[in-house]
């Protein structure tokens, strides 16, 4: 193992004992999700309400036969396919509300290897303020470990954050700045499922036409846009 000839760990066997909790599997959360499976992390717990897009198919695992499922279920699938080693336990349900809340925590403080033993490291790879408060409170209750993670809207910045409970400072004590400043983070956001990309560049994807009349095909039009062109529209994003 690379890793272990670097000296950067030490017992990199050792990750076969770890239980990690992913919230959101989305941009980020499905690549963490792809790359602890990989490693042969001991055990992984998915949450997410959504369904999967063929919006979605920008993603990493995401296949389009997998459109209509949940996305932690697709994910699932994908990643059981990958290292079967790994035990997947996924949670199809929003976090924030008031009884959903109450079995986010019971999971995350039972749900770890061995049933009854807290995960070992929660990871938020949520897109919004109201699911990031949400972990940390449940992490502040439990004196849970965990890590926040961001992207910014054009994605070509980001932010990760390291919290101890009971260090200073947790994501409440010390939220980003466009919460700092009450910008509202509506504000920020723009409609459409690929937010992300600037506009001229097209995701490449085909749908596989399984029976008449279903999903209709889509097919990838050249936005012949020159570089020039497109690092100019980035620059005004
Ligand atoms: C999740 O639950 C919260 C709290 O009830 C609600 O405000 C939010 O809109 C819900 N999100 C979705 C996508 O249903
Ligand atoms: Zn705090």
């Amino acid at each position: 193992m690379a890793l272990k000839q670097m000296g950067i760990v030490s017992d990199y066997e050792k990750i076969r004992t770890f239980a990690v909790a992913i919230v959101g599997v989305g941009g980020v959360g499905s690549v963490t999700a792809e790359m602890l499976t990989r490693r042969g992390i001991g055990k992984l717990l998915l949450f997410d309400y959504d369904k999967m897009k063929l919006a979605n198919m920008n993603r990493l695992f995401f296949q389009p036969h997998q459109a209509g499922l949940s996305k932690v279920q697709a994910a699932e699938h994908t990643l059981r396919n990958i290292n079967p080693d790994v035990l997947f336990k996924v949670h199809n349900y929003n976090i924030t509300t008031v009884e959903n809340f109450e079995r986010f925590m019971n999971r995350i403080s039972n749900g770890g290897l061995e049933e009854g033993k807290p995960v070992d490291l929660v990871l938020s790879c949520v897109d919004n303020f109201e699911a990031r408060v949400t972990i940390n409170t449940a992490c502040n209750e439990l004196g849970q470990t965990w890590m926040e993670s961001g992207v910014s809207e054009n994605a070509v910045s980001g932010h990760i954050q390291l919290i101890i409970p009971g260090e200073p400072a947790c994501f409440a004590c010390a939220p980003p700045l466009v919460v700092a400043a009450h910008i509202d983070e509506k504000t920020l956001k723009r409609e459409g499922p690929i937010r992300d990309l600037p506009e001229g560049i097209t995701v490449a994807y085909t749908v596989p036409q399984k029976q008449e009349d279903s999903v209709p095909e889509v097919t990838v039009e050249d936005s012949g846009e020159s570089l020039e062109d497109l690092m100019a529209k980035m620059k005004n994003m």
